[in-house]
């Protein structure tokens, strides 16, 4: 068969390095992919927001399936068009994907199907606003409620800091549109998880646990950013928590979704803050997460097609999935000024080197050929990801690869996967 994924990032790489695995796959396209993608698939020159360019190619190339990684194609309903023209699409649809496309419907979704989440207020005048912050108090979090390529969060230690977020938003709208309604909300404290699971919009088969490292530099200071690294296995996800999460968050959000006429089909991710072994819901996002689908798809045993295939089909009820018996780390190489404004078109040196590696596998983000060489052209460049028998194991492999690749201005964290081995 043939299969379109459609983005360009470390996420759709993973995508594509293991739908490329699958003995059914016969040719397989990324648009517009990157430099590393570009081993593995053939890329096409279509931007993944191009929705109507992006159906006219699916349709002369008689693409069997199509994959969507990033979240604006979905809010912009290219499941729904491609449905409407027979083609067979992973993803959610536009009414469901509106559950990261809007976080007040997301939090109204939550309250209604009582799942556990921070209590909060939506509000789109400033001074409103402004007298809930000084009634709750401080340490709170003012998020804009569209997208904002994860950027849309601030979490304020003061009152003035949050008056002075929802002045950003509102008044001075640095998000745009999407801060012309904020969401303010209660401060949670814990241990962060990622969890992934497929669904068909009634049965749900849940991924392995991640973590994600969202802050730029080491011991989670500085500003948020789309991601610095992820692991797999999460610790903080026991038995006991996974359980939870899937009766508490999983089961009553897919219910509610069919129940509001707006059934969820594709993968489903929740962000989720852990305490005491209980979880609490901080995001949905409608698609799988960058960068811990590197980590999580480096475990994952047997071929995806036949997954995304029932999901797509309602037979999600005759799948399961198996997992490597090992850890993983995802380890993300950024540019300089990431994740603020950041420099492109530096050479980026060791790959060859890191590629004869064992158990290591690097996963282009933001990356480009020019004249034959690869070049930085984002602001996460790289997801070097090691397996290994442990976390620790796992965490030494990736950090080995990491040494030996650079350029001008590359930055990364180096203590990614750190906060699992105080579980061990
Ligand atoms: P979100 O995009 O909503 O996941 O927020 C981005 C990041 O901000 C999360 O990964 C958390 O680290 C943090 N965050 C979001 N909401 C809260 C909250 N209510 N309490 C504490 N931290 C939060
Ligand atoms: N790594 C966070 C996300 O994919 O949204």
């Amino acid at each position: 068969m043939k299969v379109l994924v459609v983005g360009g990032g470390g996420r759709e790489h993973a995508l594509v390095w293991k739908i490329g695995q699958s003995p059914k796959v016969s040719e397989i396209y990324c648009a517009p992919g990157n430099a590393g993608i570009s081993e593995q698939a053939t890329l096409v020159p279509i931007q993944a927001n191009d929705l109507n360019s992006l159906l006219s190619f699916a349709l002369k190339e008689k693409i069997d399936l199509t994959v969507v990684g990033p979240e604006e194609p979905l809010t912009r309903g290219i499941v729904d068009l491609f449905e409407s023209k027979g083609l067979s699409i992973f993803g959610a649809s536009q009414k469901a994907a509106e559950l990261e496309g809007s976080k007040t419907f997301a939090k109204e979704m939550m309250k209604k199907y009582h799942l556990p989440t921070a209590s909060y207020g939506v509000f789109e005048d400033r001074q409103r606003a402004i007298d809930y912050i000084q009634k709750q108090g401080a340490p709170i979090v003012v998020k804009a409620d569209g997208l904002a390529a994860g950027k849309g969060v601030i979490l304020c230690k003061t009152v003035e800091e949050a008056i002075q977020s929802v002045d950003q938003m509102m008044v001075e709208k640095i998000f745009g549109e999407a801060g012309k309604r904020v969401v303010i909300e209660e401060y949670l404290v814990g241990e962060e998880a990622s969890y992934l699971a497929f669904t068909d919009g009634k049965v749900i088969l849940p991924l392995a646990s991640s973590q994600d490292h969202k802050a730029v530099f080491d011991g989670d200071e500085g500003p948020n950013t789309g991601g610095m690294g992820a692991y797999s296995p999460a610790p903080v996800v026991t038995d006991e928590v996974n359980q939870r999460i899937v009766e508490k968050v999983l089961r009553p959000i897919i219910q509610g979704m069919a129940e509001e006429g707006k059934p969820y089909k594709g993968v489903i991710y929740a962000g989720l803050m852990i305490h005491n072994g209980h979880p609490k819901v901080l995001e949905f996002n409608a698609r799988f997460g960058d960068p811990e689908t590197q980590p999580v798809l480096m475990r994952m045993k047997g071929d995806l097609i036949p997954i995304l295939e029932a999901c797509i089909t309602g037979n999600l009820s005759r799948c399961k999935l198996e997992w490597e018996n090992k850890a993983s780390v995802c380890v993300v190489m950024a540019s300089r000024g990431y994740p603020g404004a950041y420099q492109k078109g530096k050479v980026i040196e060791g790959l060859k080197e890191v590629a004869r590696m064992e158990d290591v596998f690097v996963f282009h983000a933001g990356t480009a050929l020019s004249d034959g060489k690869i070049m930085t052209n984002g602001g996460r460049v790289l997801g070097v990801t090691g397996l290994g028998m442990n976390i620790p194991k796992a965490i030494e492999r990736a950090y080995e690869a990491v040494q030996k690749i650079s350029w001008d201005g590359v930055h990364f964290r180096k203590d990614i996967g750190k906060k699992a081995l105080c579980w061990l």
